[in-house]
């Protein structure tokens, strides 16, 4: 019997992009496989949310939608509540309880149901009680999302885990700092008294490096979780069966896409076997230590029209679409075809046929031009449309409340400004310069946005360097931010409109 799960230290406030219901869609549509509708009311459940910012920021995404998040940990909920209320959200409700007590709570059905960062790191009563929670709870035609540390990627890792344990070097019970540095040091010392590790199992290399740069917090929660462990993908499709769930794609888009994301031997190996043999010849080949995986609890009915019979629009800039990192595929990247369709996507939401029947798409060879749409989505860069487009403000542009709460708010340093995008039913990440500018352009009065954020820069004690000069006044700040704000309002302010982060 393992120790319960730690709640002495809260974890970090992290987005998940993945667990969205547009996501999963997406991972549907390139699976060809049927997914709930996404533009209009559904019921959405994270369970071991956190502190539920994930939740929150879909809720706000998503307003049409109901969501719930799950969490054991009171710290955690009580986080995710008061984001709520800042973010003036009335379709999230988040519950301090564990998975067993959520069945028995009065909770509505689900069309998705979502856990990250849980499966591994809970023990078997927690992960029966999550199997039991998805067979009373998951409509028919519902998505399940699960992630899990992977083996044979994390083989390594798990074997270290276990003697980390073995050694007795966990002490569960002690104060968290001392077990944090005490399981470091040990990796450290492990990693130096063996040099070959570097080749011979550089996952395990990559991993102490990681959990030596991580938080304290992300440290117990990520490695030294009682529960901790390391499973194959045939065992998670197994438990996902016992709740009557089949394997519908993989969430990191470009493995559902063989051709786009391995080699091509290696793709056509995979494209010759079986559905769950192709899912193990993947995680042996990529050596992968994490996986993402969606499940669907099968309902009758027609199979869907190609690529889900979704909307789609650009996330990115059409400029920046030369730019992205398509994986080559089969048919290569075709410039011409890929810009033409960036800037039909950007024009409006459009569905795949529709798309691919464009006159300057059409003459391209049909099976290229599906397989570059196919890379765009895969990319991320291609998103469904979950909204219509807003119709561009005559006023000033405006936040939501959420979005308000979500700028000014402390998350984890990798995700420090994201924002809700109703058109996306997901999130935007803002570099902090981008985040300036739009609070410049979202609070000032007309005509104000650059005095506005030079003083707020001056307040701050922040300088811009321009031809070596380093200028801090703020009347200084405000002749040069003009022309970016500028800039920024003819060009990605645009974007964001378009993605519905501001409205
Ligand atoms: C590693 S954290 C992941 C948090 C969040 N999903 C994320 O990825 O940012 C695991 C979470 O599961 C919660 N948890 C663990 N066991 C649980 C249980 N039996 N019932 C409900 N929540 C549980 C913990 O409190 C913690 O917040």
């Amino acid at each position: 019997m393992t120790a319960a799960y730690p709640t002495d230290i809260a974890y970090p406030a992290t987005f998940q992009p993945k667990l969205a219901p547009a996501h999963l869609a997406a991972v549907c549509a390139l699976r060809g496989v049927p997914a709930p509708a996404v533009d209009r009311p559904y019921a959405f459940c994270e369970l071991g949310a956190g502190t539920g910012f994930t939740t929150n920021l879909l809720a706000a995404a998503n307003p049409f939608a109901e969501f719930h998040a799950v969490d054991l940990n009171p710290e955690h909920v009580a986080a995710g509540r008061e984001l709520a209320l800042a973010g003036a959200l009335p379709n999230v409700r988040h519950h301090a309880m564990g998975f067993a007590e959520a069945l028995d709570a009065r909770l509505p059905d689900f069309d998705f149901i979502a856990l990250h960062g849980v499966w591994t790191w809970v023990d078997d009563a927690a992960r029966r009680a999550v199997v039991r929670f998805l067979a009373d709870k998951l409509r028919p035609g519902g998505l399940v999302y699960v992630s899990y540390t992977a083996r044979p990627g994390m083989d390594a890792v798990a074997a270290v885990r276990r003697l980390v344990d073995e050694a007795g070097l966990l002490g569960h019970g002690e104060p968290t700092a001392a077990r944090v540095a005490r399981v470091r040091g040990f990796l450290d010392r492990l990693v130096a008294a063996g040099p070959a590790l570097a080749r011979r199992a550089p996952a395990l290399v990559d991993y102490v490096g990681t959990l030596g740069r991580m938080a304290e917090a992300s440290a117990i929660h990520d490695f030294l979780a009682p529960g901790w462990s390391a499973v194959h993908h045939r065992e998670v499709r197994r438990a996902m069966a016992a709740a009557g769930c089949v394997f519908a794609g993989d969430a990191d888009l470009a493995m559902d896409v063989p051709d786009l994301a391995l080699e091509p031997d290696a793709a056509s190996l995979v494209a010759a076997m079986p559905d769950a043999a192709a899912e193990a010849t993947k995680d042996l080949l990529t050596q992968r230590p994490f996986r993402r995986d969606v499940y669907r609890r099968p309902r009758p009915g027609a199979a869907p029209p190609p690529f889900g019979g979704l909307m789609w629009l650009l996330r990115a800039t059409v400029d920046a679409v030369a730019g992205t990192a398509l994986p080559a595929g089969r048919h290569g990247p075709i410039p011409d075809l890929l810009a033409a369709m960036a800037s039909r996507l950007e024009r409006a939401p459009i569905d795949a046929a529709s798309l691919l029947a464009q006159p300057e798409i059409a003459r391209f060879p049909p099976a290229a031009a599906a397989a570059q749409l196919a890379a765009l989505i895969a990319a991320g860069t291609a998103v469904p449309a979950v909204r219509p487009p807003a119709v561009l403000p005559a006023g000033l542009p405006r936040l939501s409340p959420f979005n308000r709460a979500a700028l000014s708010r402390p998350i984890a340093p990798d995700n420090a400004r994201l924002l809700a995008s109703p058109a996306t039913g997901g999130g935007v990440a803002l570099d902090q310069t981008t985040g300036y500018l739009l609070w410049a352009v979202t609070t000032a009065e007309a005509g104000n946005a650059a005095a506005l954020l030079a003083a707020r820069l001056a307040a701050e004690g922040r300088t811009l360097s321009v031809g070596g000069r380093t200028v801090g006044d703020a009347a200084g700040l405000a002749t040069l931010l003009a022309p970016q704000l500028d800039r920024f309002a003819g060009g990605d302010l645009r974007r964001l409109m378009r993605l519905g982060v501001v409205a």
